[in-house]
């Protein structure tokens, strides 16, 4: 029988924001611009040009913004169309075309785990890609795209892995590697946040994962873990030790964290540069900026 093929991603989008106050009080993070575009746009984006078409969101009662981004607005259309913007109209149409939205909410911030549970109706018995919006990936090097990939063909768990200095894997989950081909390496175990000393290898896991339909009955048994919260790391701990294959595409590609204020700033100018407008104004300044401060 040959294996679903993915269609649905969700990205949790319920997080209180707090690294970002007071900015968060009104605007939830995920709306943050890199330059004019909030930075979830990009990761519906990068759902939509790897064919998944309908897009989960889970979001909690302060996000109301969100889906009003993406939706269409039609009295904005008609005063730009009145004045035949055209260039205007096809930036506010974007983000409502790239695929079907759908939400649900997360009623208490119980965790990561527990975030991605909420997506069991929607994901209806198939298998569902999850994309955590703090990590923006370059097109040019499309991560979502291997995993995909590699899950058409192993099916199981499929993660995006970075490797890490050592003392930096207690932010991540961990995983324990079995055999690899190329930047594909089988995982024999995970770990949520170790200590350094303890981490079973310096591979991290970043926010792309592939997951079966199994991962929903694993959640209902998950205990609360690190930081008490439900943590997806350990559901997929208990598939894998159930014999659910999984498999790691380690990532050496161009990523943009904008999961805190230094990372973020980082992430608004490598993309500033690069954007099709103002990036060679900018770029340009930005030299001359950087030559005064040396
Ligand atoms: C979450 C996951 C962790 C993963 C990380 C990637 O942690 O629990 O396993 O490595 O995302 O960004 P958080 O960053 O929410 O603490």
């Amino acid at each position: 029988m040959p294996r679903d093929r993915v269609t649905k991603a969700l990205i949790p989008a319920a997080g209180r924001g707090t690294r970002f106050l007071p900015i968060t009080k009104v605007v939830p993070k995920e709306l943050l611009p890199i330059v004019s575009t909030p930075a979830l746009e990009f990761v519906v984006a990068e759902a939509s040009r790897n064919r998944l078409t309908d897009v989960i969101l889970v979001v909690n009662e302060g996000k109301a913004a969100i889906a009003d981004y993406f939706a269409p607005h039609p009295e904005l259309e008609a005063v730009l169309a009145a004045k035949n913007d055209q260039t205007a109209l096809a930036t506010i149409k974007r983000a409502a075309n790239l695929a079907t939205i759908h939400e649900v909410e997360q009623l208490e911030p119980r965790g990561l785990g527990d975030a991605i549970a909420q997506g069991e109706e929607l994901a209806a018995g198939g298998p569902l890609a999850v994309l955590l919006p703090d990590d923006l990936i370059d097109e040019r090097d499309d991560l979502l795209e291997q995993m995909l990939a590699v899950y058409d063909e192993r099916g199981g768990i499929v993660l995006g892995l970075i490797d890490v200095p050592r003392a930096e894997i207690r932010k991540y989950g961990c995983i324990t590697p079995g055999d690899s081909d190329g930047d594909v390496v089988a995982i024999k175990d995970l770990v949520e946040k170790p200590q350094p000393e303890r981490a079973p290898s310096t591979l991290a896991i970043i926010g792309r994962y592939v997951l079966p339909p199994e991962i929903f009955a694993a959640l209902r048994e998950t205990q609360p873990g690190a930081g008490g919260e439900i943590q997806i790391t350990d559901a997929m701990r208990q598939l894998v030790r159930n014999g659910m294959p999984a498999h790691g595409v380690v990532f050496r590609g161009r990523r943009y964290d904008t999961g805190d204020r230094l990372d973020y700033m980082r992430a608004v100018v490598q993309l500033g540069t690069r954007h099709p407008q103002i990036g060679a104004p900018f770029t340009a300044w930005l030299r001359e900026y950087v030559q005064g401060l040396e």
